[in-house]
């Protein structure tokens, strides 16, 4: 392919220096002469190991050349790649005007260009802008549609200063996020000889990934960092404790807990966690990330309590009680705090949990039931049938099968479905149907 690519940092650079090693004939834009001059040398503007040598093979073989001028590069090439920078503002919000720039540069470029053109834009920047602010100065710039004139896709970076080489050519995936699926297709040429996975979405939800991933990157470092500290109060060898708790792919180092959803409870976690944070304190260790787990969860309780009020309907019926399917234990389920806090709303509430309704009978939790939330207790029902009568909103606690299967049979307008569980995924859902955080 014949690209321009905009800023020659850390990503343009060597982006531009792999795509020319690839075979593809790179143009390279910046507004800082010396970075020009070092890469018309055949030299890097950065230091990036194996950098250098692949740069002066990619001059020499004409593959990769330098320019100031964007107007001509845009002209020459079928598609550009934004990868100038977004630094934070004293604010902390995404500084964005040197994109905004480069967007109506290439915008004005657009105008007299007779061929199409792909725009794909690989800096960071926050969900929306590229629709709702690159899209709108390309058009004004150039006079020109997208979808029809033009194409714009995002196409985040995973790269990491210091390995960047191997990054690029291992990156974890390679994310298109498109306006059209047919857009994404033409970026896969780019991305041949890049060993990884060639995944396309939407490009609000590509702009979201590359935030998640830097946040879930910041949060492991400050989680580990947290445990060594933790660790070495109490003489412990944190990377052995590390070294162990990551050969964990089931629980730990996988996509298990990672689902959004309600909040968790049960006999350990909520336990568990406060014994830490108790001993934390005890050997004055801050821990602010680790402290912050609690009252987050706390607060996807209140998020449930809220959303049911907001629907101002006041009978609800909640199917399940524990706080996950196939158990009766309800020691510390976000459902009986959630259940609880409507009723101190004055709601009318039905409970439906055939594991605690058989808990009520016999078993080791009876007692539980019958001293701890005898009140919640009065409020169980035997039947689904039972549960939807009369019910004007359904809270859907877990993702027990017989309540996916009974929305299903049941599914009308009669009721707002609230699901904390994500029991129903977007094709089956009722008209009044909210996910807790999808
Ligand atoms: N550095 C990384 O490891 C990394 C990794 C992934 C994603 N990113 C993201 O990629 C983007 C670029 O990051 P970077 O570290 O390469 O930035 P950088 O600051 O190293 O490079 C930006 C380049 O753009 C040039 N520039 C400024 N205005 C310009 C204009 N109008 N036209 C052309 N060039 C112009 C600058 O002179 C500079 O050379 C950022 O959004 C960043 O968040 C960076």
């Amino acid at each position: 392919m014949r690209i321009s690519i905009f800023g020659m940092g850390y990503v343009g650079a060597v982006t531009a220096a792999c795509f020319a090693q690839d075979g593809h004939q790179v143009v390279g834009i910046d507004i800082d002469p010396s970075k020009l001059a070092m890469l018309k040398a055949g030299q890097s503007p950065i230091i990036e190991d194996g950098l250098s040598e692949l740069i002066v093979q990619a001059v020499q073989s004409g593959r990769l050349r330098v320019t100031q001028d964007g107007t001509t590069a845009v002209h020459e090439t079928e598609a550009s790649l934004v990868c100038v920078g977004t630094p934070s503002r004293r604010n902390g919000s995404l500084d964005t005007s040197v994109v905004c720039q480069v967007a109506t540069q290439i915008g004005s470029a657009l105008k007299e260009k007779k061929t199409p053109h792909l725009v794909i834009v690989r800096s960071t920047m926050l969900p929306g802008t590229v629709n709702n602010t690159i899209v709108p100065l390309l058009h004004g710039a150039s006079g020109k549609h997208v979808d029809a004139d033009f194409d714009v896709c995002f196409n985040p970076e995973f790269l990491r200063e210091g390995t960047s080489l191997k990054d690029f050519y291992n990156p974890p995936f390679t994310v298109v996020g498109a306006r059209q699926p047919q857009v994404a297709s033409r970026v896969q040429p780019l991305y041949q000889r890049v060993q990884a996975p060639f995944l396309t979405t939407t490009v609000e939800t590509a702009e979201m990934i590359k935030c998640t991933c830097n946040t879930f990157h910041a949060l492991k470092i400050a989680f580990a960092n947290e445990i060594g500290n933790l660790c070495k109060a109490m003489n412990i060898d944190s990377h052995e404790v590390m070294r162990i708790f990551c050969s964990d792919s089931k629980l730990n180092i996988s996509p298990t807990y990672l689902k959004p959803g309600f909040a968790f409870g049960g006999s350990c976690l909520p336990k568990d966690l406060r014994a830490l944070e108790y001993q934390a304190t005890m050997l004055a260790q801050a821990l602010p990330v680790i402290r912050a787990i609690l009252p987050s969860n706390a607060l996807q309780i209140e998020r449930a309590v809220e959303m049911v009020l907001d629907t101002g309907k006041r009978r609800v019926g909640m199917m399940g009680l524990s706080f996950k399917p196939g158990t009766d234990d309800l020691r510390e389920s976000p459902l009986v705090v959630l259940a609880e806090r409507l009723l101190g709303k004055g709601l009318e509430l039905k409970i439906y949990d055939s594991n605690v309704s058989l808990a009520k009978l016999i078993g080791a939790n009876k007692r539980y039931i019958e001293h701890e939330i005898p009140h919640l207790s009065r409020l169980m029902v035997s039947s689904l049938e039972e549960l939807f009568q009369r019910t004007e909103v359904i809270v859907v606690g877990n993702r027990a099968p017989e309540f996916a299967e009974a929305l299903q049979r049941y599914t009308s307008d009669q009721f707002t479905v609230i699901d904390l569980a994500r029991i129903i995924h977007n094709s089956a859902q009722p008209a009044n149907y909210h996910g807790i955080c999808w």
